[in-house]
């Protein structure tokens, strides 16, 4: 099987990854000639934990190659895997156009019978779309299967998730779409369900509302926990020894950002809104996961009596660890509304770089320690183990106050406050 993959960002590139581990000859394609040049230097455009390592490694062993001239790259192929971005239109729904792009990209160079796999998050009913943006394109007309292949890849962990995901789905109308999917993804040894293109799209958008569900039931729970006096980490720990619940996503914190969960539920959202059925749910999942990082932030805020002019150190950048993804990051919320309120902030991530109006207030440091110098309060974001790992009792000296908002609950509550830190966690931390 030629297996192309277009779109070669954070999924594009671990899918190559995982189909070249397995042992197949894949070629990446993307418009960006920069990610391409430095991909084919073995050289990642993001920071996902052993995939550079990966690349390097199918380099050599000659299993993948990068290219961006989709013409050649569309005739050379059979198998298409489409893994391009779908963000947010200003009114919450899907963005298609990169998607409707490459279909007709597709469409266009076909040169024989091609498999269009769309691994990008999309709206029910997409793939119907993509088929006919294919079938208009043609030149000559020519036969084509389309499948629904969504992608449950969490960043940070990436490449263990591609290669070994919990299940695959794959929606087709085609036997001979499934035969062939089946056989790539014969070597992963997890459940493989076959249902309509539909069914999978939407599995993926509900899997995605559900964790968010999940992570907004939480925080907005940790609000209760600081009025009643109960610790939110131990209504946590006693309500995951349910098997039915479990201890996944249930962690009180800023609320959750990335570039899936904000855009994915917003579509879902979207959706429902467009056939008059109700999902308010997920509205309130939306709106709970705003107040969440206002409410954190406002603890820092009463502990400070106001921003203006203090001086408040921001570690964590990124919206989860083990990635440099910043894309809708919670962090970013509270760096601006810091801003606004004139405060001045040092901010540290150990992979995620700001590029900010240099004129404003605010300073990106190398190591926390600098962030830290002459803090009036520290407000951790992200959950790095870097942060759980420094020496917070010399940390304290060299703070002009001890304050720390630990918007994470990373840090041993008992021990920062013996260290004699005014030490405030989420749900009474
Ligand atoms: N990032 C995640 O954790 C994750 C997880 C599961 C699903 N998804 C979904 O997968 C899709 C891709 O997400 P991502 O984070 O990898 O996006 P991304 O923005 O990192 O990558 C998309 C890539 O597509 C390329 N591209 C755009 N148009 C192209 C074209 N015409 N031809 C070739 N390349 C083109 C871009 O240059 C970019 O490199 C989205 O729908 C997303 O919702 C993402």
């Amino acid at each position: 099987m030629r297996i192309l993959v277009i779109g070669t960002g954070y999924v594009g590139t671990t899918t190559i990854m995982a189909f070249a581990e397995m042992g197949w000859k894949i070629t990446g394609l993307d418009t960006d000639t920069r990610k391409v040049s430095m991909l084919r230097k073995g050289v990642l455009h993001f920071y996902e934990h052993g995939l550079e390592d990966m690349l390097v490694k199918h380099l050599k062993t000659g299993n993948i190659t990068f290219t961006s001239d989709s013409e050649q790259a569309i005739k050379a192929h059979d198998i298409i895997f489409i893994c391009v971005g779908t963000p947010s239109n200003p009114d919450g729904s899907a963005d298609l156009s990169y998607l409707k792009k490459v279909a007709n990209e597709i469409g266009h160079s076909m040169n024989g019978y091609k498999l269009v796999i769309n691994k990008s998050t999309v709206p029910v009913g997409t793939l119907e779309k993509v088929a006919r943006w294919i079938q208009s394109s043609q030149i000559e007309p020519q036969t084509f299967d389309v499948a629904s292949n969504p992608e449950f890849l969490r960043e940070g962990n990436a490449l263990v998730d591609a290669l070994h995901p919990d299940r695959i789905i794959i929606g087709t109308q085609s036997d001979k779409a499934a035969i062939q999917l089946r056989e790539l993804y014969q070597s992963m040894g997890c459940p493989v369900m076959l249902t309509t293109p539909r069914t999978a799209e939407l599995i993926k958008y509900a899997s995605n509302a559900f964790l968010a569900t999940k992570i907004s039931y939480i925080n907005e729970l940790s609000r209760l926990c600081d009025q009643l006096g109960v610790s939110i980490i131990d209504v946590a720990q006693g309500m995951g020894l349910d098997s039915r619940i479990g201890h996944s996503f249930l962690q009180a914190g800023i609320g959750f950002g990335g570039s899936c969960f904000p855009k994915d539920v917003t579509a879902l959202i979207h959706t429902a809104e467009d056939l008059d059925s109700d999902l308010s749910i997920l509205e309130k999942v939306m709106s709970v996961n705003q107040s969440q990082t206002m409410y954190v932030l406002n603890k820092a805020r009463k502990q400070l009596s106001g921003f203006r002019h203090r001086r408040i150190a921001l570690l964590g950048l990124t919206f989860k660890p083990d990635t440099d993804d910043m894309r809708q990051s919670p962090s970013l919320r509270i760096l601006d509304k810091l801003l606004k309120e004139q405060a001045y902030v040092t901010v540290h991530d150990p992979v995620a770089k700001l590029t900010l109006d240099s004129r404003r207030n605010w300073k990106q440091c190398k190591i926390p320690e600098q962030a830290l110098q002459r803090a009036d309060a520290v407000i951790l974001c992200t959950a790095w183990p870097l942060y759980s790992e420094l020496d917070w009792s010399r940390m304290k000296h060299i703070m002009n106050k001890p304050n720390i908002i630990d918007g994470r609950n990373m840090l041993d509550a008992k021990l920062m406050r013996s260290l004699g830190f005014h030490y405030q966690g989420v749900g009474y931390e």
